[in-house]
């Protein structure tokens, strides 16, 4: 099993519509029930990316306070993708749930052991942005860390404290990788493209040659709950997105 935690230290630069439509396109490729999204982020939006309109309420969230197996609250999508929510919880479930993940920092990595996933599948964790409890846990399963950023100075900004995140689970667990991930990349515009330039100066090979394009039709795809593959298999993101599998999959290969 590899398992790819998706973060950023700012909020809204794209982790769950990477987490989602990263997913899609690499059970595109690997083959149903072979890629799972996991959703960390209290915000319980994951599972409408990929497909699932109800508010979802029963999630990891509540199995977790139950003691309860997670994959009893797995749906598989109808792109292939194997999903678990965080589920609709009040504050009180949140809260409790947070206390537990504080308490027991390798919660995720054992509901996952028992998840009945094989060495051939790939996990990607959905997490809010900044530091929390979940990042934590998301860290300490991670085989790889991937960071999303916008090509702007708001992002550059993080970097440094994105650096030392990093660095602090890298000496808890060595064989820890990260890579950094461009989305919303307009060529177009000059500062999108300079701050590209002087990313990849600063970053080295840990940018990722692929960057997700600013595409109008990843909103859209969301507004059909449906991942950007499958709305409009011909636009830029979606050949993005593949090209992103790809390369992933083979640098995350076992
Ligand atoms: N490549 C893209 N092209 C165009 N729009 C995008 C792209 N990626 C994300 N968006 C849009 O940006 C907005 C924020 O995306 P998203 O919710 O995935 O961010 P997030 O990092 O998960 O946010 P949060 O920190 O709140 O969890 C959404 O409206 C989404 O549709
Ligand atoms: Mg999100």
């Amino acid at each position: 099993m590899s398992v790819i935690a998706v973060v950023s230290m700012k909020g809204g630069v794209g982790k769950t519509s990477v987490t989602a439509n990263l997913a899609a396109a690499m059970a595109a490729r690997l083959g149903e029930g072979q890629v799972a999204a996991l959703d960390l982020d209290p915000q319980n939006a994951l599972h409408l990316h990929l497909g699932f309109e109800a508010l979802q309420r029963e999630g990891v969230c509540r199995q977790s306070l139950q003691h309860r197996y997670w994959r009893d609250v797995a749906f598989t999508s109808p792109f292939g993708v194997s999903c678990l929510p965080y589920g609709s919880v009040s504050e009180g479930e949140r809260g409790a749930f947070e206390n537990l993940l504080a308490s027991e920092p390798d919660w995720v990595q054992r509901q996952l052991a028992h998840a009945g996933l094989g060495d051939d599948h790939v996990v990607l964790i959905d997490l809010p942005p900044g530091p929390s409890v979940y990042l934590d846990q998301g860290f300490a399963c991670a085989d790889l860390v991937l960071v999303v950023l916008l090509a702007d100075a708001g992002s550059y900004s993080t970097i440094i404290a994105m650096e030392s995140w990093i660095n602090e689970a890298t000496l808890q667990r060595p064989g820890l990788e990260s890579v950094y991930l461009l989305n919303q990349v307009d060529e177009a515009v000059p500062l999108s493209r300079d701050l590209g330039a002087v990313l990849r100066r600063r970053l080295g090979a840990r940018l990722l040659p692929i960057g997700i394009h600013r595409d109008e039709a990843v909103s859209e795809a969301l507004a059909f709950l449906q991942p950007v593959l499958f709305y409009d298999p011909r636009c830029q993101a979606s050949d993005d997105f593949q090209r992103l599998a790809a390369c992933l999959l083979e640098s995350t290969a076992p």
